[in-house]
């Protein structure tokens, strides 16, 4: 219970406010905000000027509307049967399939629908244009209009440099096209994720981008340079412990760690049910501006292999500026949101740094 995820909340503003594009910003916030803290999050972001929010979960969609009120628009990436609380809390939705709208066409009338392409992601969303298509001349049968306020897709590919992306974004933009020829023109046009947006900037049919981990101070990709991608985060756990173990000793669950020679272990109040990777413990820790090898990970504990440089008082860094979440992942510990994502928001403690 002794790890700490600490953040700053001028610096988290500051990298909001130099990662979006002014007025044209939907924030991505789902779970928890990527783990920053949804209050914390939405809040410092609508202080950085972004007023849409983007979340999979209604009771987030429905917390933000509670906590911003009526000056923001909210749009729930997950399809809800919940059509009571959209209308009472005024949440804009997705329009997930062809079986969806025939399924609860009568519900929809007067909610404001955003058009989901499935693209080559697939997680959800019309796979053709003519599926579109069916459903107007279904609405216009039924003496029933749709409120299409936007447009959306996302994408699985954005990140890579294969040449996959490039197929991804022409697809959903003959799409876009499709949707034009049906004499659509939704107002609110949104596909772009982080890695997307840096790579091209917003696309000339779109109204906005759709931005997470840029947003949260994270390169979507490699080879960026660190001062566009504020970390205004950092990890850190006392050590509760110093040992000495004599060559040949083990420590640990089953013998995990057995001394080369005669060493100082720092036990750490910190471990994977906090949500520290296994594969993170492998690039080591920091103390005092040291790095140390993590030679046990446990449920709650780590224990560290320190020298005379370090003293019981000491906290000991698994992020921080010198150890950025992206640097982590370029090193193959899993993506920016899976690391976050894994941090155990019951048994860390939550710090945020105020200026003032
Ligand atoms: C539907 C959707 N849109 C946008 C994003 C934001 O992506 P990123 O964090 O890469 O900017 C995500 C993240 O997973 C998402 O699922």
């Amino acid at each position: 219970m002794g790890g700490v995820f600490q953040v700053d909340q001028a610096e988290f503003i500051e990298q909001a406010r130099q990662f979006q594009l002014e007025g044209q910003t939907i924030a991505v916030v789902k779970n928890n905000a990527y783990n920053y803290g949804l209050d914390f999050a939405v809040k410092a972001f609508a202080i950085s000027g972004i007023d849409y929010f983007a979340t999979t979960s209604i009771e987030d969609a429905i917390y933000i509307r509670k906590i911003c009120g009526e000056k923001v628009s909210i749009f729930l990436l997950n399809p809800t049967t919940d059509f009571k609380r959209v209308k009472k809390y005024k949440l804009e939705i997705t329009l997930p399939s062809l079986d969806y709208y025939q399924t609860y066409k009568n519900d929809l009338v007067g909610l404001a629908i955003h058009i989901e392409f499935e693209g080559l992601f697939k997680r959800s969303g019309l796979a053709h244009i003519d599926q579109l298509a069916a459903i107007l001349r279904d609405a216009k049968d039924s003496g029933s209009t749709l409120n299409i306020k936007g447009l959306w897709t996302h994408f699985g590919y954005a990140d890579e440099f294969n040449g996959i992306y490039e197929k991804e974004r022409q697809l959903w933009l003959d799409f876009v096209e499709g949707v034009f020829d049906l004499g659509l023109k939704p107002s609110v046009i949104h596909a772009q994720n982080s890695a997307s947006f840096v790579r091209d900037g917003i696309f000339k049919s779109h109204s906005h981008v759709r931005l997470g981990i840029g947003l949260y101070g994270s390169k979507p990709f490699k080879n960026l340079d660190d001062k566009d991608f504020i970390q205004a985060s950092s990890v850190t756990a006392p050590i509760i412990q110093i040992k000495h173990l004599d060559k040949g000793m083990s420590l640990g669950y089953s013998g995990a760690f057995t001394a080369e020679e005669d060493c100082k272990i720092a036990i750490v109040d910190i471990g994977y049910g906090d949500g520290i990777l296994r594969e993170r413990i492998k690039h080591g820790c920091q103390i005092g501006g040291r790095t140390y090898k993590i030679v046990a990970l446990m449920m709650s504990h780590m224990a560290v292999l320190i020298d005379d440089h370090v003293e019981a008082h000491m906290p000991v860094y698994l992020y921080g500026k010198n150890q950025r979440i992206d640097h982590f992942t370029a090193l193959g510990v899993g993506a920016n949101s899976e690391q976050l994502g894994a941090l155990n928001y019951n048994s860390m403690r939550r710090d945020i740094v105020y200026d003032d």
